[in-house]
């Protein structure tokens, strides 16, 4: 290969400079690429294919002109679905279920492999304890146990084992690293956190991607430590290649290797190109500076062309290990694109995932799920068939069905309006709505409300729809509200308001009929909060994890510690919290002994009981809590859970093993360290409500 071959492969640009039109998701400005049509034939990779028709006619013409025949990859963000939409990935992560992450992803493969595309940036492992960040909705939230459990789930489910067979996408993990971590969660904002907090908390869930065998790692558009991640050399290198020995390829975020000039640490395109191969940036996503200046920097020898090699030995490696060079079409069936998408089976298992994603917040007077009562259904999305949220380019509302057309087969609608606010609803419809006897309103945030670039500083429900909610409160009838959001909410005004909040996130394709199978009480809800409720933004960033203080608020008339004049410091909705219709009772929480050397083993056990005469799911929490070590500890960190099934009255013997692996951390050396002294293990049905006990971790 010639350099300019070789530098190619290392570009990515997306499939409108070969089709000439713009109707392509494109998460970015559109720059002039400034280089030749010639040169667009070199590139290696294209971002964000439409369908099966466009991949074959791209690969046909690219191919006819290529002299050394190499196929070009196929690059897409298929994030929680592709036309079959599963729940967002924030929603998927309330499910605690790594089999419905694993299975949401080979669903997703299977159908984005019909239209040829090879790799998908996805899962997104970033972090993030800020619900004003628009990109919650695209993690799985605040624990760092969680993100590593449910980015293995994804790259698993993508890959599935062996990425040359049809139906497998190779997984790009993103965005390293810390990127969820934004100053004040405005989005590409400033990150800036110590090494330690970093590695104990932040970088874990793209480890976790890593050691899945994650074929790539995109960089994310933050800086860390002043050096914006995609030039950073301690991130690229340091840690992902060295200390992790990633093999696979690592390309840049859209357009983000050109931004390090606005970051002011690249004086020019010439500048960045140069720092970006030296730091291990493989391929260089939405512009060219790659294309435009290694050359010349090889030539100037500001760069040593055996960078340039290995970072092309891996894009070629990645396409001979998704079986391009036998079949540059792989898994492009225009056929198979018509029948295996969306197909029933797709349907039925993005349904399963529905259910299961799905919080129930409030249930005062156990008013759900719902009888026989005749029902208001009001709101936006109460005919709305879009519910998809961010990420579903691929989906289409005419695919689904709304919350009204499957209530009204299952129960007593007598009202329907799509009402914003209280001006839509007139004097004839009240005398409708007083008929019923429960007024159901399906509220929130529209989908472009979270997601990349739309962060807000106010994460309120809109205020047309408060006022909505406070015109039927004086109707006195029983409200039940439907949530549809990317991120917690403050919910804080609203929760008194209500009789019942279901937290719905946005479900997708099946949405509806999961929803109205909780309202109805077909599906019992078991999912649990991934991410904390606060009560204000003002307590923003708000985690369960977090240090005690030297003075930690125990009373209000103890002034001098750490609290707020005007709001609690508990969240309105910990992690770890949602209710069900059954009722666990937790009990006799037992150690099977009080003191542990680092080879041992403690057995916890705890007994469960349903109380109640409705079967289902309760997720059960396990956390502990190092009570002295050389740096201060979080005063809860989850360490491991358990989904388990109860009948009605079913009681159950519940047993945790605890080993040294669950009580280790990361020391100010970066190294795994574990400190001797009192620990609390805590069981409970969410991070707050746990049962409690002790004992003493000795020396060997
Ligand atoms: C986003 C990435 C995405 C990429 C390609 C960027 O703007 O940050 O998450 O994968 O675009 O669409």
């Amino acid at each position: 290969m010639t350099l300019d071959e070789k530098i190619g492969q290392l570009t990515q640009i997306g499939p409108h400079f070969f089709l000439h039109d713009l109707n392509h998701e494109l998460t970015g400005p559109v720059t002039e690429l400034g280089i030749s049509e010639e040169k667009i034939y070199l590139t290696g990779s294209i971002l964000g294919i439409g369908n099966a028709r466009e991949m074959k006619k791209i690969q046909e013409k690219y191919l006819a002109k290529s002299r050394h025949k190499i196929p070009l990859l196929f690059m897409a963000d298929v994030v929680h679905g592709y036309e079959t939409i599963f729940p967002v990935p924030l929603a998927l992560s309330t499910s605690w279920d790594e089999d419905i992450l694993f299975d949401s992803a080979r669903v997703a493969a299977i159908e984005a492999q019909t239209a040829g595309i090879n790799v998908t940036f996805a899962p997104m492992s970033d972090l993030s304890r800020d619900p004003r960040w628009g990109r919650v909705v695209e993690g799985f939230g605040e624990d760092p146990l969680l993100n590593e459990k449910f980015t293995q789930a994804m790259v698993r489910g993508f890959q599935n084992g062996d990425i040359s067979q049809e139906g497998n996408l190779a997984s790009c993990v993103k965005h390293f690293a810390a990127y969820g971590a934004a100053e004040a969660g405005r989005d590409y904002n400033t990150v800036d956190m110590s090494k330690r907090i970093l590695h104990q908390h932040y970088l874990p869930g793209y480890k976790a991607g890593v050691d899945a065998g994650a074929k790539l790692m995109m960089t994310a558009f933050n800086v860390f430590d002043g050096v914006p991640a995609t030039t950073n050399s301690y991130l690229l290198k340091d840690v992902l290649r060295n200390s992790w020995q990633f093999k696979g390829v690592v390309i840049s975020d859209y357009a983000s290797l050109k931004e390090t000039i606005k970051h002011g640490t690249s004086e020019n395109g010439y500048d960045a190109a140069v720092q970006g191969i030296q730091a291990g940036l493989d391929i260089e996503m939405a512009t060219a500076l790659y294309m435009q200046n290694l050359r010349k920097a090889v030539e100037a020898g500001d760069v040593d062309v055996q960078l340039i090699d290995e970072a092309v030995l891996r894009v070629l490696m990645l396409k001979k290990e998704l079986g391009l060079f036998e079949n540059p079409y792989k898994g492009m069936d225009l056929e198979k694109e018509k029948t295996l998408v969306l197909s029933d089976n797709h349907k039925m298992r993005a349904k399963k995932a529905a259910d299961a994603s799905i919080v129930l917040l409030k249930n005062e007077n156990s008013i759900l799920p719902l009888k026989n009562q005749k029902i208001a259904l009001i709101g936006p999305y109460a005919t709305s068939q879009a519910m998809m949220g961010p990420w579903s380019w691929h989906g289409k509302p005419e695919n689904s069905r709304s919350i009204q057309s499957v209530l009204e087969e299952k129960a007593k609608v007598v009202y329907t309006n799509s009402a914003k606010n209280s001006q839509e609803i007139h004097a004839a419809d009240y005398d409708k709505i007083k008929t019923a006897d429960v007024i159901v309103l399906a509220l929130g945030e529209a989908a472009n409300h979270s997601g990349e670039a739309h962060s807000r500083s106010v994460i309120d429900l809109p205020k047309n729809q408060k006022s909505l909610i406070e015109t039927f409160q004086k109707l006195g009838k029983p409200i039940v509200l439907i949530l549809f959001n990317g991120r917690p909410l403050k919910l804080t005004d609203v929760e008194p308001q209500v009789d019942a909040i279901i937290e719905a996130f946005f479900p997708g394709t099946m949405a509806a009929e999961s929803i109205v199978d909780i309202l109805m009480g077909r599906v019992n809800p078991s999912a649990k909060l991934t991410m904390s409720f606060p009560r204000n933004e003002g307590q923003i960033p708000i985690y369960y994890n977090h240090l005690n203080t030297g003075r930690p608020f125990a009373d209000a008339k103890d002034a001098y510690t750490s609290h707020y004049l005007d709001v609690e410091n508990e969240p309105l909705y910990p992690f770890g919290y949602g209710l069900s219709y059954a009722q666990f009772n937790y009990q006799n929480l037992k150690l099977s002994k009080n003191h542990l050397k680092p080879n041992e083993i403690i057995v916890v056990s705890v007994d469960i009981k349903n109380d109640s005469d409705v079967a289902g799911f309760e997720i059960v929490q396990f956390y502990i809590r190092d009570h002295v070590a050389k740096v201060s500890r979080p005063v809860k960190e989850l360490k491991q859970y358990q989904k388990i099934w109860f009948n009605p009255k079913e009681e159950k013997k519940v047993t945790f093993d605890v080993t040294i692996n669950d009580l280790t951390y990361i020391s100010n050396a970066l190294e795994t360290v574990y400190d001797t002294g009192r620990f609390s293990v805590f069981v409970g049905t969410n991070s707050i409500s746990c049962l409690e006990a002790q004992f003493q971790l000795e020396k060997e």
